[in-house]
């Protein structure tokens, strides 16, 4: 009795081992950003610290280098040059979490990081962590009165054009472009990443979209504009209130009159 279940837990045991050393992708993280923000890729290297020296840390995807740290040196791949980063504060303390800038639709995938080890010649290396990261665009709905000024986020120096499409319409015009002329228009303005239409009126109601250079939406915003009727409304509703009282009251009025100029009548009889 004792002996199968022993030969059972070892069995568990070796299949356990199996499958942890098989599948990199088992203890896979999953975390996601919004295209044009940073985003932080996390990792730990605690349990494997020495407290000499720094760790030597890598992180890749499947097919590119992302970023080498050992020490002060550190090496960033192509696609990620001054976007990627490894504090140094942090790998002390063994957080060898990957900090991304600005980041991209193409940065979505599978990351990988490695402890490297061992003497100058002789390198060896020990998988720590992937982390799945997801880039999700950014979805708004504004309502903007009429005579405002709408203001258009475009997140990110990677927004390359906005279009436009009236609510009414079923094709899209290119309001601006990143290096166009469309620029000189006196209602649009550009400021820190914002776009400004000034005044808007009811035909700027509709969808708006930022593109990128492949000409995928960082951003859809649906706009509404709004007329300030509120006021004017409220104004309305009270003469319509005070008109109604009024009429209301008539009727004993001209009772009244008509019953004193029948007394005056009858008095003069
Ligand atoms: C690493 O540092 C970042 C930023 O301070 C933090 O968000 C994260 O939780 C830390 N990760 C670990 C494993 O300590
Ligand atoms: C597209 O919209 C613009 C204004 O938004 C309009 O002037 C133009 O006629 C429209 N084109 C088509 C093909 O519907
Ligand atoms: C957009 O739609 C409004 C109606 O909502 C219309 O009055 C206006 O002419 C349209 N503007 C353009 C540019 O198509």
């Amino acid at each position: 009795m004792t002996t199968t279940n022993n030969r059972i837990s070892a069995f568990l045991m070796l299949w356990l081992i199996i499958c942890a050393s098989s599948s990199p992708f088992s203890g896979v993280v999953h975390t996601s950003s919004k295209v044009g923000l940073p985003a932080v890729l996390p990792c730990s290297v605690a349990s494997h610290l020495e407290s000499d020296h720094t760790p030597h840390i890598q992180w890749h995807t499947i097919s590119y280098s992302v970023l080498e740290r050992m020490g002060q040196d550190q090496f960033q791949g192509e696609a990620y040059r001054d976007r990627a980063n490894v504090p140094e504060e942090l790998l002390v303390r063994g957080n060898c979490s990957l900090f991304l800038q600005d980041v991209r639709f193409s940065d979505a995938g599978i990351y990988e990081s490695y402890l490297v080890y061992g003497e100058s010649n002789i390198k060896n290396r020990i998988f720590i962590q992937s982390v799945h990261l997801a880039v999700i665009d950014h979805k708004a709905i504004k309502s903007v009165e009429t005579g405002a000024d709408l203001i258009l986020d475009l997140y990110t120096h990677q927004a390359e054009q906005v279009i436009f499409q009236n609510s009414t319409e079923t094709n899209w015009t290119v309001l601006w472009e990143k290096d166009g002329i469309i620029n000189n228009k006196d209602y649009l303005k550009k400021r820190d990443h914002k776009l400004i239409l000034r005044r808007v009126t009811n035909s700027n109601s509709g969808t708006y979209k930022v593109l990128d250079l492949e000409g995928l939406a960082l951003s859809t915003v649906k706009v509404k504009v709004t007329e300030p009727v509120l006021i004017k409304e409220t104004e309305a509703l009270e003469k319509q209130s005070a008109l109604g009282q009024a009429t209301m009251s008539m009727p004993p009025l001209s009772l009244i009159t008509l019953f004193l100029t029948f007394n005056l009548m009858l008095q003069m009889n």
